[in-house]
């Protein structure tokens, strides 16, 4: 027992010691941080990249420098995700599929604990609905799902995005549905809301009574176009 116990005490000293150095050579690669470097890997494996023409860069240490990823100078974690395709599906199709990413969005994603900004805009994610667990990417401020091929309700979890102030779910089509708008009260921070085609219809007629006033939304934004 005795010995045991030292044996606890010496190796808590050492990694108290070596903490510092073990983190600097270990979770850091080039400026990336290892643990969002994996959960970035992971995400790119559930993508369907259809032309292996957007997330070729993904490869090597420095995730910093990958296609569409942001980090934060000094510190190196991931800040944002810009993976939205350029083109429009009417106007440049082969363009367009040439940048279509599909497949399915991997629960890794919440792993990158200071996202600030996601923009997954203009790709197909058919048929999978918006996942429940983008509410818990507590620090995002840029939420850009539009016309993304998302299908379904529209999860509450969003509401829990307090540091939200872009949110962008609107699309060419009506896919995307919402039971009630309770969950949007949370969002305290939003400045700039689109929900072109989401269908509201089951809302009711209540909503603009009893929840408008308690917005902190500017309402001429929710009926903003392209
Ligand atoms: C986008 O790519 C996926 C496969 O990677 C494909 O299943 C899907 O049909 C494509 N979307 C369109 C609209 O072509
Ligand atoms: C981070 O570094 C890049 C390139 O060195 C520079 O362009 C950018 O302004 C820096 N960003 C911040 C927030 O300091
Ligand atoms: C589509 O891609 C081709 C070849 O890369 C380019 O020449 C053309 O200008 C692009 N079309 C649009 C609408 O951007
Ligand atoms: C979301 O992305 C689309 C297409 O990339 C863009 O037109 C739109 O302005 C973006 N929305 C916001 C709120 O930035
Ligand atoms: C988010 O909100 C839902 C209810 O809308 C709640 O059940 C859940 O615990 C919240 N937290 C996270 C991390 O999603
Ligand atoms: C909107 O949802 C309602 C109720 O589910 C449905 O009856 C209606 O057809 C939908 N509208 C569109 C344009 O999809």
């Amino acid at each position: 027992m005795e010995k045991i116990s030292i044996l606890g005490f010496l190796l808590v000293i050492l990694c108290l010691i070596t903490r510092d150095l073990a983190c600097k050579g270990e979770t850091l690669e080039g400026n990336c941080l290892r643990a969002d470097r994996e959960a970035l890997l992971d995400l790119k494996n559930g993508l369907k990249d259809s032309s292996n023409n957007r997330l070729s860069s993904w490869i090597g240490g420095n995730c910093c420098q990958w296609e569409g990823i942001g980090c934060e100078n000094n510190t190196g974690v991931v800040i944002s995700i810009d993976l939205h395709n350029p083109y429009y599906l009417e106007e440049a199709y082969e363009n367009w599929s040439s940048m279509n990413l599909s497949g399915e969005i991997r629960p890794s994603l919440i792993e990158l604990k200071y996202l600030r900004s996601l923009d997954l805009s203009g790709n197909s994610f058919e048929h999978i609905p918006i996942p429940k667990f983008f509410g818990s990417l507590k620090n995002l401020q840029y939420l850009n799902l539009s016309n993304c091929g998302f299908k379904g309700a529209i999860p509450p979890t969003l509401g829990n995005l307090s540091n939200l102030q872009f949110l962008d779910l609107s699309s060419i089509e009506s896919q995307l549905f919402v039971k009630n708008l309770e969950w949007m009260t949370n969002l305290v921070s939003l400045r700039h809301l689109k929900l072109n085609y989401v269908n509201l219809s089951m809302v009711g007629s209540h909503w603009m009574e009893h929840q408008w006033q308690l917005f902190p939304i500017k309402v001429p934004n929710m009926a903003s176009k392209h």
